[in-house]
């Protein structure tokens, strides 16, 4: 609900958990009151408190206690007397400042679709927004701030629409949002890592200064993740203040904590203004991507809780956002390039066997593309490989019983292509200088209209000649070699016009193929973003799928996506990147954490290994719902040994999950307590051929097998009787 108090201009955005409060000074500023646990009212007599601060400098003579430094401003700009990171720079004959008042202010039920840009969305039911315009009359220029209040999932989106009036000007920084906390003390949460080991949960103390994470890659990237979260340090799993920021977007961002000279702290998130600039010309607009602020008091559990419930419903997008996932098998580590047809079909039938639902054909059925040197760009099925064909396999996979994906990396180009002897041009390079490679690929100029309309076509043209569900869309270099491009300004917009042709390539394609499932991934989790997850509901959480090193990936990223979307693999052992031998059952019982999949020679298997590979396969159909729609919880954790329970809607299945690492001499016995029981049932567990009552599983526990094992796990799921 978002009310306004008129006689004080304040509105009051109440939210389930939060209340979000600003305020429109006397001068005209916008101000934030307050973010935080739900308060039922704010009363007019709660005034700001000033103090005169030498050295934060004053609007008016008359007031020397009265800064835009000490002001929790909703939207700041530097230049004027506030000093800490601005939200907003722009640059022409006035100046680099913008002195922004408000203007007026619309309440409305919904919330408007961002231009160009992938958004949250929900029903009049469940959304209303506020808007805020905020004008400078030295350069004309309006900015309009948007609230959109998702009571019932607790989120808060805003973002901000620049426009310029009579003249043109150079936007030089534009965040989507700042936002001012009245103190200092908290532990910043972020999600950081690298190739193969993305998303690790990274939690460091707010000091004095400024902690930032940021890409200039292109993409969101494998080593930063656009979320940021401030925690009270005391928060726990089950409680504890914590505000979170994540970004729609995924592309170049920053998202940053600084603390102040007078120890309060700003936490902002955008595109990252390193390498951006934007020219405006007299009458037109700049829409910032939107930014997504929660804030919970239950810990962990309620921003996970929240989070994954938010992003399944209000950003992942189409047919498939509700509906259960199908088990598939993806060819790549149990081929790599090097396939036959026959190889395919005997890898389906292994497949079917199994009780899997979808094959998947990963890299390497087109040109002459039998390393990765070569051939992207050309879309064309390798007959040789291929003899029957896309169109052919796909229907002998059908035959099988099986549905049909293909993997795809539209985005790049091969030197060694027929693509690239037509059109060199369409590779992003500074002209003059030699390219920089990447796998050896160059990435296509997506900022350019026709590279993606090109795009478009050749990629609806494989789609519409094979009997295809399902699309891989890969994405394996970040960008480098800017081009200048015609006007010198180009340049700092390059990044951000490439998202946007890629987004409207994306948007074109779901519009043209909206049965299509569609796995977003860059080299795992490259580019694993809210941005992506609107145009494709799951994305391949990492290239890492040994069992032992996905905990940590997945338990990253758990913290925002929800485990629908985390594609999770069962492969080989020795596991080819890590060389780890593990048991299938830890394997499975992994990858079961997420949505499952296989990717190893099923064929080449023996057959009571294919036997288990169908009893996991089984199993998971039978807990599929509770995983991925269901509430997931963390439980007790220690250096070596990881725990989870999913609980459906009505706790009626209770899907426990527990790894040990590493085996211990004279270990202590282990003990997990379960969440999000129903305290008054009693639930039967096959596994254990016993019944707790959900009380006892919550407070007293599960008592793990003292077993002398290496990567032992157990999966254990409770029926309510
Ligand atoms: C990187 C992906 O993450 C892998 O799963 C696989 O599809 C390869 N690319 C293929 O080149």
């Amino acid at each position: 609900m978002i009310e306004y108090q008129e006689d004080v201009s304040l509105f009051h955005l109440k939210s389930r958990d939060f209340s979000y409060i600003l305020q429109v000074l006397d001068e005209g500023y916008v101000v934030h009151r307050y973010f935080g646990k739900k308060i039922k009212r704010f009363s007019p007599d709660n005034k700001i408190t000033y103090q005169d601060r030498a050295f934060s400098p004053n609007p008016t003579s008359q007031d020397r206690t009265f800064s835009l430094d000490t002001l929790a401003l909703e939207y700041s700009s530097n230049g004027l007397g506030d000093f800490r990171t601005a939200t907003i720079e722009v640059r022409n004959a006035k100046g680099t400042a913008l002195d922004l008042r408000y203007q007026g202010h619309r309440i409305f039920k919904g919330k408007k679709e961002l231009a160009d840009l992938p958004a949250s969305f929900g029903s009049e039911d469940q959304v209303e927004t506020l808007e805020v315009d905020l004008y400078d009359q030295l350069t004309d220029v309006t900015v309009t701030l948007s609230y959109s209040l998702f009571e019932e999932t607790n989120f808060l989106a805003r973002s901000a629409l620049i426009q310029t009036g009579q003249q043109p000007i150079q936007l030089e920084k534009a965040l989507s949002l700042t936002l001012d906390l009245p103190h200092k003390d908290f532990t910043i949460h972020s999600l950081t890592g690298r190739y193969g080991y993305e998303k690790e949960w990274t939690q460091t103390p707010l000091t004095q200064g400024k902690y930032s994470v940021a890409s200039i890659r292109g993409a969101s990237s494998h080593s930063r993740t656009p979320f940021i979260a401030l925690a009270d340090p005391a928060t726990t799993e089950d409680q504890g203040d914590i505000y979170s920021a994540q970004l729609v977007y995924s592309g170049n961002f920053t998202a940053f904590a600084e603390t102040t000279a007078i120890h309060t702290s700003r936490l902002g998130i955008g595109i990252n203004d390193e390498h951006f600039s934007w020219q405006l010309e007299a009458h037109s607009q700049f829409q910032t991507p939107e930014a997504l602020l929660t804030f919970t008091d239950q810990g962990f559990t309620g921003l996970t809780r929240d989070n994954q419930s938010f992003a399944r419903q209000h950003i992942a997008r189409g047919k498939w956002a509700q509906k259960e996932r199908p088990i598939l098998i993806n060819n790549w580590e149990a081929t790599y390039f090097h396939f036959t047809e026959d190889k395919i079909l005997e890898l389906a039938q292994s497949a079917k066997e199994a009780g899997i639902e979808l094959f998947v054909l990963d890299d390497g059925w087109f040109g002459k593309r039998n390393s990765d040197t070569c051939s992207l760009g050309d879309w064309v099925e390798n007959r040789d490989k291929l003899p029957s064909g896309l169109a052919g396999l796909g229907k002998k996979i059908n035959d099988l019983g099986l549905d049909f994906g293909l993997w795809f990396e539209p985005e790049m180009v091969s030197e060694d292509s027929d693509l690239y002897r037509a059109h060199p041009d369409w590779a992003i390079q500074i002209s003059g200088r030699g390219h920089t490679y990447s796998r050896e690929q160059l990435v296509l100029d997506l900022s350019k209209q026709e590279v993606c309309d090109y795009l478009i076509e050749a990629v609806s043209t494989v789609l519409e000649s094979a009997p295809i569900s399902y699309v891989k869309w890969d994405m394996n270099r970040n960008i480098t070699n800017i081009p200048e491009h015609q006007a010198n300004h180009e340049k700092h917009e390059f990044y951000h016009r490439y998202i946007l042709g890629l987004y409207r390539v994306l948007e074109e394609l779901n519009r043209r193929f909206p049965d299509i499932l569609f796995e977003s991934c860059a080299g795992g989790g490259g580019r694993n973003d809210l941005g992506m997850l609107y145009y494709m509901p799951q994305a391949w959480a990492s290239d890492n799928t040994d069992a032992i090193g996905r905990l940590s990936i997945q338990e990253g990223t758990g913290l925002i996506f929800p485990a629908i979307s985390v594609g999770s693999h069962v492969s080989a052992v020795p596991n080819h990147q890590t060389g780890r031998v593990t048991p299938l059952a830890t394997r499975g019982n992994v990858a079961m954490l997420g949505n499952l999949g296989y990717e190893l020679d099923l064929h080449a298997l023996p057959e009571r290994k294919l036997d288990e590979i169908a009893q996991q396969v089984e199993t998971y159909k039978s807990i599929r719902r509770t995983v991925q729609f269901g509430d997931y919880y963390r439980l007790k954790k220690t250096d070596n040994t990881y725990a989870y329970t999913y609980v459906n809607d009505d706790k009626s299945q209770v899907v426990f999950t527990f790894v040990k690492v590493l085996s211990q001499p004279e270990a202590p016995l282990i003990q997990v307590k379960l969440k999000g029981l129903d305290a008054e049932a009693r639930y039967y567990s096959k596994e254990l051929g016993a019944s707790f009552y959900g009380d006892e599983l919550m407070n007293i526990g599960i008592t793990i097998p003292p077993v002398q094992k290496d990567y032992y796990s157990v999966q254990y799921i409770f029926h309510k009787q």
